[in-house]
C-alpha cells in the first residue's frame, strides 16, 4: 500500500506549471529586503499601548508584470512589527476586511486563554476584535498568525503573519545590536510557488503540506541586504508552512545564536548551521568585520539560496555581544505534578495527534493553573515517509526541552521554547508551566498538518 501511495502522490511539485518567475529569476534577485515598519503605538500614556491591526486583502508585484493577489495586516503582504515593552499593558484592536472570517493569534505570547487568538476568538467578516493583555515574559522574538479552523494555512500562504518582539530591561542593558532595520533586522522566512498568470500557487502536495518553489524573506524573493562590516542581528522566523531550513552562509562561516523562540539563551552559541522548523524563531549574530568592503555572501538552506548579504561602508561597530546574555532558571524534573503523552502519527491528511483528530467541542488535557508538568512527545516511524518530523507548539507559555531521546538537548535548545522540532522516531520531553487560564491549543506546526487534525486543546483551570 504504501508504495503505491507513493507512486501515485510522486508526481508533485515537479509536475507544476511554469511558474511566471523561472524566466526571470534575475530581476528578483535584485530586490532589496523589505523591512517591515514598525507599528505606532497609539496610546500616548506611559505604560499604555494601543495598536490597530487590520486584515486586509491586497494585491503585490512579487514579479514584474503580474500582479498577485494577496492579504496582508495593514497592507498589501505581511504586516507590521509589532514592538512591545515587558510590563506593558496592550490593547489591541483587530479590524477584519477579509471577505471570510479569520482570527489572529499571538505565537509565543503568555496571555489568558481568551486573549490567545485561536479558533476560539475567530473574527467575522467585517468584525473587530478587541483583546488586551500585560506583557510579563522576558524579551523574545514572536509572532502573530490566522488561526481559523480551515483556513489558518490558507490565509498564512496568501501572507498574513507578521512579527511581534518583546524587549525588557535586560535585553535593553546589553549592548546587543538593537536598531531596527539597522543592526537589528527581522527575518522572515517563507516559501511561495506561483501560477503563470501571477497568482499564488497553493499546493499541498498531501505528504508533507505546502512547499513553494521561490524561497522568499519579509515578501521579496531572494532579496539582497547591504550590511555594514559590522555585527547585525537577524530575528529569524521560519514562516513557512511546511519547510524546514537549515541555514547557512554560503562560505560556511559561523555566527552566534542569542536567542530561541521565547527569548536570549544564558550565553552565545557558535552556529556554522542552524535548523529552524516551521513556527520556530531564532536570533542570531553574524559579524561581517571579518568582510571586505564589495564581498558578496549568500545566506543558504541546504544548496538554495534564500538572500545575499552586501557588505560595505563605515566599520564602526557600536554594539557587543556579551558573555552573559540572561539568567535562565531551570525548571526542575522533581517538581512536575503530571505526565502526559503526546504521540504524533501519520502524514498528509492521514494525521492524528494521541490517534484523534482535533474537535472543537472537544478538551483533550485539562491542566491546574501553575502546575508544572512534563510532556513527552514522541512520533512514530509508521507512516512518516516523506516526512521527517513534526514541529511541535503549545499555545500561552514557554517551555523548556528536558532531552532528545534521552539526551541532553544542545546548547541552542536549552533556552525557552514554544515549538520545539519532534523527528521521526524521536521522544522529546519537555518541562511545562501554564501561568493563565483558558482553553490553549498543542498541534504541530506543518500548518496542513494542524488543519488535517494534528492539533488538541487543553483546558487551564
Ligand atoms: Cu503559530 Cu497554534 O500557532
Ligand atoms: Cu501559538
Ligand atoms: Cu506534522
Amino acid at each position: 500500500f504504501l508504495i503505491g501511495f507513493w507512486v501515485f502522490f510522486s508526481g508533485g511539485p515537479s509536475d507544476l506549471p511554469e511558474d511566471p518567475g523561472s524566466g526571470n529569476g534575475g530581476d528578483s534577485a535584485l530586490q532589496a529586503l523589505p523591512i517591515p515598519e514598525l507599528l505606532e503605538d497609539e496610546n500616548p500614556e506611559a505604560g499604555i499601548a494601543s495598536y490597530n491591526l487590520v486584515a486586509r486583502h491586497g494585491t503585490m508585484n512579487f514579479f514584474d508584470g503580474v500582479e498577485t493577489l494577496t492579504m496582508g495586516y495593514n497592507g498589501n503582504y505581511l504586516g507590521p512589527v509589532i514592538k512591545l515593552q515587558r510590563g506593558e499593558e496592550v490593547h489591541m484592536k483587530v479590524t477584519n476586511e477579509l471577505k471570510e472570517p479569520t482570527s489572529v493569534h499571538w505565537h509565543g505570547l503568555e496571555v489568558p486563554g481568551t486573549e490567545d487568538g485561536g479558533p476560539h476568538q475567530p473574527i467575522a467578516s467585517g468584525g473587530i476584535w478587541e483583546p488586551s493583555f500585560t506583557i510579563d515574559q522576558p524579551a523574545a522574538t514572536l509572532w502573530f498568525h490566522p488561526h481559523v479552523i480551515g483556513t489558518t494555512a490558507t490565509q498564512v500562504y496568501y501572507g498574513l503573519a507578521g512579527m511581534l518582539i518583546i524587549e525588557d530591561e535586560n535585553s535593553q542593558s546589553l549592548g546587543l545590536p538593537s536598531e531596527y532595520g539597522v543592526n537589528d533586522i527581522p527575518l522572515i522566512l517563507q516559501d511561495r510557488s506561483f501560477n503563470d498568470n501571477g497568482s499564488f500557487l497553493y499546493y499541498d502536495n498531501m505528504m508533507d503540506g505546502a512547499f513553494g518553489e521561490h524561497l522568499m524573506v519579509n515578501g521579496a524573493i531572494t532579496p539582497y541586504l547591504d550590511v555594514k562590516p559590522i555585527k547585525i542581528r537577524f530575528r529569524i522566523l521560519n514562516g513557512a508552512n511546511a519547510r524546514n531550513y537549515y541555514l547557512q552562509l554560503s562560505d560556511g562561516k559561523g555566527f552566534q545564536q542569542i536567542a530561541s523562540d521565547g527569548g536570549l539563551l544564558e550565553k552565545p552559541v557558535e552556529k556554522e548551521g542552524l535548523f529552524l522548523s516551521p513556527g520556530e524563531r531564532a536570533e542570531i549574530v553574524i559579524d561581517f568585520s571579518s568582510y571586505d568592503d564589495g564581498d558578496v555572501v549568500a545566506f543558504k538552506t541546504g544548496e538554495e539560496e534564500i538572500m545575499t548579504f552586501r557588505i560595505g561602508g563605515d566599520r564602526e561597530d557600536p554594539s557587543t555581544v556579551p558573555e552573559t546574555l540572561a539568567v535562565i532558571e531551570k525548571m526542575e524534573e522533581s517538581s512536575a505534578t503530571g505526565i502526559k503523552t503526546i504521540e504524533l502519527d501519520g502524514m498528509g491528511h492521514m494525521v492524528t495527534l494521541n490517534g484523534r483528530q482535533f474537535d472543537m467541542d472537544r478538551i483533550d488535557d485539562n491542566v491546574v493553573l501553575d502546575d508544572v508538568e512534563i510532556w513527552e512527545i514522541t512520533t512514530t516511524g509508521r507512516m512518516m515517509m516523506g516526512t521527517t518530523g513534526h514541529p511541535f507548539h503549545i499555545h500561552g507559555t514557554q517551555f523548556q526541552v528536558l532531552s532528545r531521546n534521552g539526551a541532553p538537548p544542545d546548547p541552542n535548545e536549552q533556552g525557552w521554547k514554544d515549538t520545539v522540532f519532534v523527528g521521526v522516531n524521536e521522544t522529546v520531553r519537555v518541562i511545562v508551566q501554564f501561568q493563565h487560564k483558558g482553553v490553549y491549543m498543542y498541534h504541530c506546526h506543518i500548518l496542513e498538518h494542524e488543519e488535517a487534525g494534528m492539533m488538541g486543546q487543553l483546558e487551564v483551570k
